[in-house]
């Protein structure tokens, strides 16, 4: 099969012929018809082992069904997330981190929604019930940004939008569900997911509400150090900083399929945009990656794979 694989130069990524991946029994082999991009992916190309196929985010249909029976049948249209290998024509994955696909949500909508999707879903149910609960996103025009200030609109809560740009983007969040779409912060919050860290971490942490909760899932240099005023903690008991890793998340709780079925439903009836807003060919990854990277677009990336 044709896959994109890890290599050591600019774009990191080249097409190259690769051996089909034998899926494990509780594996489906799914034929891939579109991916998307995640920020944190194409950042993390270099450091990957040339010829390792990239790809984390994944839209398809099965080609062949786990042998173990669990999961779709053959022919069923799926969305998954895979540790790597997406990025190619074929890809196995674990039945638990697939989901079916309803008709009225394309592929490329669907590819839009495992890393993005269920890293805002999760963030958000840190939370517990935010009905008219006061919930910050930070870094709202990006892809979890998006979908997250969605979420958490169809859960009824209250929601500001953190951006850097408020005349820019305050049409768009506002028509995503924000309420207030901000440049500083102001006043105080029950929940916060924070997409960017650094210095606005800092912030976000001075403007927890008491017993409030920060989901904590930038991906930050190791060695960057964060400063906030302990005394806007104190003012806060009960208020928690959580560190979200997804990957960790889906581990710890039997998989992602779950999550990936609710966000299509959502999808489906008309609660959630998955926010493409670059479409392409994998043959040129490179002008998504630019895009993504370069902050041309907000929201996802998507790449079709085309014959
Ligand atoms: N923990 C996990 O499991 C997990 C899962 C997924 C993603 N992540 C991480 O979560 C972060 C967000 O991911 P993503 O895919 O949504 O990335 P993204 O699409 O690049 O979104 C980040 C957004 O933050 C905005 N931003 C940057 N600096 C800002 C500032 N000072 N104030 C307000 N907004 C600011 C950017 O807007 P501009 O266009 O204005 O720059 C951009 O839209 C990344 O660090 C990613 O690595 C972690």
């Amino acid at each position: 099969m044709l896959a994109l694989t890890a290599t050591s130069t600019a774009p990191y990524v080249a097409l190259s012929t690769v051996a089909d991946p034998v899926p494990l029994g509780d594996q489906a082999l799914v034929r891939v018809r579109a991916f998307s991009l995640n920020r944190g992916e194409v950042l993390g190309l270099p450091g990957l082992s040339e010829g390792l196929v990239a790809g984390w985010d994944v839209a398809g249909v099965v080609e062949q069904p786990a042998t173990d029976a669990s999961g779709p049948p053959a022919g069923a249209r799926v969305v998954g997330l895979v540790r790597a290998g997406a990025w190619a024509q074929l890809v196995a994955v674990p039945v638990n981190m697939l989901s079916e696909v309803p008709d009225g949500v394309s592929d490329v909508q669907a590819a839009t929604l495992p890393t993005a999707g269920v890293t805002a879903l999760r963030s958000l149910e840190v939370g517990g019930l935010v009905l008219a609960k006061r919930v910050l996103i930070t870094g709202a025009t990006g892809g979890v940004g998006r979908i997250a200030v969605q979420l958490a609109h169809a859960a009824g809560a209250h929601v500001s939008a953190l951006v850097r740009n408020a005349a820019a983007s305050s049409s768009l969040l506002s028509g995503l569900g924000a309420r207030a779409v901000i440049e500083r912060l102001e006043s105080d919050f029950d929940v916060i997911v924070d997409c960017v860290g650094g210095a606005v971490f800092g912030e976000a942490a001075e403007h927890l509400a008491q017993r409030g909760v920060l989901v904590n899932i930038a991906t930050q240099r190791p060695d960057d150090a964060i400063s906030f005023r302990a005394g806007r903690l104190d003012r806060a008991p009960g208020a928690r900083i959580y560190t979200l890793n997804q990957w960790d998340e889906t581990a710890a709780q039997g998989g992602a399929a779950k999550d990936l079925g609710r966000l299509c439903a959502l999808v489906t009836d008309g609660q959630l945009d998955g926010q493409a807003e670059f479409e392409g060919s994998w043959r040129n990854p490179a002008a998504a990656f630019d895009a993504l990277l370069q902050r041309k677009i907000g929201g996802k990336a998507v790449l079709r794979v085309t014959e």
